[in-house]
């Protein structure tokens, strides 16, 4: 539940409006992310009012300009070979009107990657080293009303401070705030639902309000509960002493009757408006989203609002592929919708506190999540990690991030840290108690976990054993060990499977180990990768003899930038090394790829987590000069059975279940070498051209098909959007599907062609990209090459209402134009 303050007319009004006499009642939040300037560059001085900056690049925040590019294997592929290093500055000129003189005026980040030092007006106001953590600055003392004003924002990034791609830059939102001295401040709220019955539910807000007058006042505090209509269901009003200059805390308990609750796919919110009013008039407002819900974690399972849940979870870097880690709402709302239509419900936000934007998609798609702190605590993984400043900086971060995420009902637990090294040390346990405490200490509503990839090490040192629900990485052939020496331990796999692969790319015969030629792995999702990987179903299976067990989390929900496993190896020794199987630079650990299309997992994975009848089959169907050999066909399924046809011909019926299918398998373990899963059905079929269609079966009756037909040679470019109208914000994104064609409009499964782009209209192309994590292609040209017959094309819209015009061409394809309608 995002906090924030309200009306952007209002903000109008103040800064811009001739009639100086008009009465502003409530301040508003100003949104400061327009018209900064930017120089990759260390100068001198560039705090100083007046060093020239006119020759500075003009930039919107959020801004990563690390994603521009270009990839070089001079960058370590771990960090996903983009520059993401070096000193940047940003500057950004602005007044404030001399009405405003009685008025706290401060500036908050919600995050800049990173080592940021911020300065108004060439005094230094403060420095963040962590890039997630979002941080408010007072600038009431250096402000020069009706004057020229400048904010500069050092940033000095280093390499390998994480083991994925963190971006680079104001990679997320900038407000001005200007408040009056009586307000409520950042993260002002704190609401938590201590009673939920049907009839009714306790709401308790606490509200922190700051008096920075040297004068006791007298307030009222009212808040109002909105529902989902913006009807008011319940009010509270205080009256309230405040003592001069002082900060205090006031608790009003709010009666909700019949609340509707907030809920896993159905996600009820309502919205609570804090007012503080003094001599009958509203001087400040402040509004925060939240929801009416109850958890449970029972060693026999997690419970939310008294059902029991099993979690199906993703774990999800914070990179938006193409965009890079500017972070974008309707981009993090496609990745978690693409993520609902998998069948997940949980999302581990690895290793790092995520964007407010993340949290309020959600919240608002109903979703529930595991909000981690970090990846390092003292000791390091990577030689410029976090463990350089957590003595420093681990109780801030914390506090900040807790203080700040506490009101999504969306959040479930906080993670203390991820595979941390000090699981293997004797004291480790130490520094996990006094996070855990600041955790319960912050918020008592939620418990705390941790995800552990050394066992039994971090329970032989009672690591394991200061936090409330204990997460494992990669171990599903404990979890009845676990079980069986801890029956009261709560539990869960908080990463799993690991399985790597691309879209559309199949090898056979099927091969155990990864091939290194390529820089791709077959999409049958059978190759062996590094020691600790292993297929989806060994987890499925293992969550099933574990009922316990509250779930698993697996690695990862998107493809992300950086840390190209299989590629490059992977090395804890923090010499950095990581380039060897240059040019892959992205990963390959997920059901999606870096772009957002489903590989064939992403159906296995929906075959296991969903009811709704579906079927899918591979590999694609054009396997010219293989006629007549052998091709291994798989289907996965929710259904009973599944009868395969190849040009109509029958190739029998399996049974979901009893029919096996033997895939290689080899982990953490387990040295079988092959398992036989019930998870998927196979064939193996003589190939012939023509259609391969699958047919799923629920108690007898067909009620679920799919067909691939072998493509003819590829004839057009085909443009789909996932949302043909969207707003006129500036910000709002219409995802155009490229595809290459035959006449008949099947997918061309082998195209690569290389396809161009024109826009024209009220808005841009913001990036290209094809899923290929190992292609080097700008994600900011206006072309990109079909990565097995696809490719995406991110459109943004300008501010101004009405068209948006995409064409694509392609040497000897018929080309393509589609319309977004902007609003
Ligand atoms: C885990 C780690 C993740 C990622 C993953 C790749 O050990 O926690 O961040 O590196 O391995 O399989």
């Amino acid at each position: 539940m995002q906090t924030y303050k309200l009306t952007a007319l209002l903000l109008f009004l103040m800064f811009f409006s001739s009639c100086q006499e008009k009465e502003i009642e409530v301040l508003a939040d100003q949104d400061f992310n327009k018209n900064w300037l930017f120089i990759k560059d260390s100068i001198p001085n560039a705090e100083a009012i007046t060093i020239d900056d006119s020759n500075w690049r003009k930039v919107n925040v959020p801004h990563d300009w690390a994603i521009e590019g270009p990839f070089s294997d001079k960058n370590n592929a771990r960090n996903g070979g983009l520059p993401i290093d070096g000193i940047a500055w940003y500057r950004k000129h602005f007044t404030v009107d001399a009405k405003n003189k009685n008025k706290q005026i401060s500036i908050e980040f919600d995050g800049v990657m990173d080592n940021s030092k911020v300065y108004i007006n060439g005094n230094f106001v403060g420095e963040r080293h962590y890039g997630y953590s979002g941080f408010e600055y007072d600038l009431t003392p250096f402000i020069k009303f009706g004057e020229n004003n400048v904010i500069a924002v050092q940033l000095a990034p280093e390499i390998l401070s994480e083991r994925w791609y963190p971006g680079a830059g104001i990679y997320r939102k900038v407000r001005l705030k200007l408040n009056e001295p009586i307000h409520i401040p950042q993260w002002g709220t704190y609401i938590t639902t201590p009673k939920v019955a049907s009839n009714k539910a306790v709401v308790s807000v606490e509200t922190k309000l700051k008096n920075t007058l040297n004068t006791t006042e007298n307030i009222v505090l009212e808040t109002t509960i909105l529902d989902i209509n913006n009807t008011t269901v319940a009010v509270s009003s205080n009256k309230i002493e405040l003592a001069k200059a002082s900060e205090q805390k006031e608790v009003q308990k709010i009666t909700v009757p019949n609340p509707i609750l907030w809920d896993i796919g159905k996600p009820n919110l309502y919205t609570a408006v804090s007012r503080v009013i003094k001599d009958n008039k509203t001087i400040d407002e402040y509004t925060t989203e939240f929801g009416i819900r109850t958890i449970e974690f029972k060693k026999e399972g997690f419970y939310l609002n008294g059902k029991a849940v099993e979690l199906n979870g993703v774990c999800m870097h914070h990179d938006l592929g193409p965009l890079g880690a500017a972070v974008n709402y309707r981009a993090t709302e496609r990745q978690m919708q693409i993520m609902q239509q998998m069948g997940a419900n949980a999302l581990r936000t690895s290793h790092n506190p995520p964007s407010t934007e993340m949290l309020q998609v959600c919240d608002r798609l109903g979703i529930v999540v595991i909000d981690e702190a970090f990846d390092e605590w003292k000791e390091a993984k990577v030689p410029n990690g976090y463990h350089k400043y957590f003595d420093k900086w681990a109780e801030k971060d914390l506090r900040d991030m807790i203080k700040r995420d506490r009101n999504h009902p969306s959040v479930i637990m906080w993670s203390i840290g991820n595979e941390i090294l000090e699981q293997g040390k004797k004291d480790g346990w130490k520094i996990a108690k006094m996070l855990n405490d600041i955790c319960h200490n912050e918020d008592n509503t939620r418990p705390t976990t941790a995800g552990f990839n050394y066992y039994p090490a971090s329970f032989k040192n009672k690591l394991a054993y200061q936090i409330d629900v204990v997460g494992v990485n990669y171990k599903p052939a404990y979890y009845a060990e676990i079980r069986e020496q801890n029956p009261d331990m709560i539990f869960y796999g908080s990463e799993t499977s690991s399985q790597t692969s691309t879209r559309g790319y199949y090898e056979f015969p099927l091969k155990e180990r990864v091939s290194k030629e390529t820089n791709q792995v077959s999409s049958y999702d059978v190759n062996i990768g590094p020691s600790w990987t292993y297929p989806p179903e060994v987890e499925f299976e293992a969550q099933k003899q574990n009922p316990h067990s509250l779930g698993e989390f697996i690695w990862t929900g998107f493809d992300y930038l950086g840390e190209p496993t299989p590629y490059g190896g992977r090395d804890n020794s923090t010499n950095g090394y990581w380039n060897d199987d240059w040019p892959s630079h992205a990963s390959y650990f997920a059901p999606v790829d870096l772009v957002g299309f489903p590989k064939d997992r992403f159906y296995l994975y929906q075959s296991q987590w969903t009811t709704e009848p579906m079927v899918h089959v591979l590999p694609h169907w054009n396997w010219e000069g293989k006629e007549g050999q052998n091709i291994p066909v798989y289907s996965y399924t929710n259904c009973d059975e599944v009868e395969l046809f190849v040009n109509g011909k029958s190739y029998g019926k399996k049974i979901k279940g009893k029919d096996t299918t033997t895939i290689f398998a080899e982990y953490n373990g387990f040295k079988g070498g092959t398992i036989d899963s019930k998870y998927r059905l196979s064939w193996n079929v003589p190939y012939q051209p023509g259609s391969l269609k699958v047919v799923g079966y629920k108690n007898g009756k067909p009620v679920a098909t799919k067909e691939i037909k072998t493509a003819g040679k590829p004839y057009k470019i085909k443009l789909i959007a996932d949302r043909t109208t969207i707003n006129a914000s500036g910000e709002d994104l219409s995802f155009i599907t490229v595809r290459v064609e035959d006449k008949d409009g099947n997918l061309c499964p082998k195209a690569n062609h290389l396809i161009n782009f024109k826009v024209s209209g009220n808005g841009n192309l913001e990036a290209v990209g094809n899923g290929n994590s190992a292609s080097l292609e700008s994600f900011q040209a206006n072309y990109i090459t079909s990565f097995y017959g696809k490719s995406l094309a991110i459109l943004k819209a300008t501010e101004n209402p009405g068209e948006i015009t995409l064409t694509a061409t392609a040497d000897n394809l018929t080309s393509a134009t589609i319309t977004i309608k902007t609003k």
